[in-house]
């Protein structure tokens, strides 16, 4: 595959990969890209890099372009292996080129691979370096996603490079967020945001206010397509997604043993829908959290169900609240409810580990045994009258309840 020309001497020389499907966790069924850009001026200047494995396909790229060896600039905007990885490979190669760095990154690269024979420069936010016909602005954009992240604007060519932000696992040979499906890439983004940039919500908005206030043709993320026909679109996601609106939908997220739970978590769907209030089910033997989390980031209620196993939860749903509480979702409602033998712990646990994410609780619910039609009827009635009661039949968001 050619680089693929983003303006007049710009190109991405990233690479695709294809298989991946695990990114430490997160689940990327479509694969995804390490995003490299090159940028031909005076000063020849490489943004980031890929994963180590991939490198000698990205030289290659990049070297129908220009000699690697006479890279002048690498710009490393976060230090994070999926894209500083392939840097000891580089520096090989360039070996004169001068890593340009943030204070945070400094430290990152210093401690990543002791390397203090490499030249650096470390910038600071708004500071602007010539390369030539083109001046590249730095941004530092602290925990977008680490503290080391920060974003590059090329300003005669209105180019963003975004960095994590904006990013989404898709691998495709298509470039540009126009040639591929746009519900796809925005889906995709929504869960990027979900599982990588959610707890940093507030420094992401401090950042949109920074990026918004540029004039921007074309955002170039880490990760993915590149945004250049729906850059509105997109910035305007985040915003929405970096203030915590949410619908006033509900998300029931459960797992089952002998389908007691399962019971649970239909009649409380049933009494949610017998408001309006759309519901959408998660079964997590069936569902990856990952793919649960991208539904958290836009849903007001959150009702989690687990039977009792060892005076615990079931793992699959002691594993998705661990991950929903890093992730700090702010401004929801949360259920919780499950079926139980002799002790009954689970719904506790799920109970106290929704209260530690601040979320409002429902009355929570706890059945013995297999729920009988009576029962179910009585608890369909329960959560009915507890969402009639609190007025969550409206849709209240998103101007009451913005962070
Ligand atoms: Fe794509 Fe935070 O690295």
């Amino acid at each position: 595959m050619h680089p693929v020309k983003l303006k007049e001497g710009v190109y991405w020389v990233g690479e695709i990969d294809w298989d991946l499907r695990n990114f430490h966790g997160y689940s990327t069924q479509r694969g995804s890209t390490y995003n490299a850009y090159l940028v031909l001026d005076e000063k020849i200047t490489l943004i980031d890099t890929v994963r180590p494995y991939l490198f000698d396909k990205m030289i290659q790229r990049l070297s129908s372009l220009v000699d690697p060896s006479n890279i002048h600039y690498i710009i490393s905007n976060h230090v994070e292996m999926d894209h500083s990885g392939s840097l000891p490979l580089l520096m090989k190669i360039a070996k004169n080129a001068t890593i340009i760095t943030s204070p945070h990154g400094h430290k990152g690269l210093l401690a990543h691979y002791k390397r203090n024979d490499w030249n650096y420069k470390v910038v600071k936010s708004n500071e602007t370096i010539p390369l030539g016909r083109k001046n590249i602005k730095f941004v530092l954009t602290p925990l977008v996603h680490w503290p080391d992240n920060m974003v590059n604007y090329l300003e005669e060519d209105r180019l963003l490079f975004s960095n994590d932000a904006f990013g989404q696992h898709i691998s495709s040979s298509e470039r540009f967020d126009d040639e591929y499906p746009l519900g796809i890439v925005t889906d995709e983004a929504k869960k990027y945001y979900a599982n990588i940039v959610l707890p940093y919500s507030s420094q992401v908005q401090k950042a949109l206010d920074t990026i918004v206030s540029l004039p921007i043709d074309m955002i170039a993320p880490s990760h993915g397509l590149v945004w250049r026909s729906h850059v509105t679109t997109i910035v305007e996601e985040y915003k929405r997604w970096a203030s915590n609106q949410v619908d006033n939908k509900c998300l029931i997220v459960y797992d089952t043993m002998w389908e007691s739970t399962e019971k649970i978590a239909n009649a409380v769907q049933e009494a949610f829908e017998s408001h309006g209030i759309p519901v959408k089910m998660a079964n997590l033997r069936h569902s990856h959290i990952s793919d649960v989390i991208a539904d958290v980031l836009t849903t007001r209620f959150i009702c989690v169900g687990s039977p009792t196993l060892n005076s615990n939860m079931l793992p699959t749903v002691a594993g998705f609240l661990t991950y929903l509480k890093g992730l700090s979702p702010k401004n929801r409602i949360g259920l919780a409810f499950g079926s139980y033998g002799w002790g009954g712990q689970s719904i506790g646990h799920v109970e106290n580990t929704l209260k530690d994410c601040g979320f409002e609780m429902m009355e929570s619910i706890k059945v013995q045994y297999i729920p009988d039609e009576t029962q179910l009827q009585e608890l369909f009635k329960k959560v009915k009258q507890e969402i009639l009661l609190h007025e969550w039949v409206v849709n209240k968001f998103p101007s009451e309840t913005q962070v």
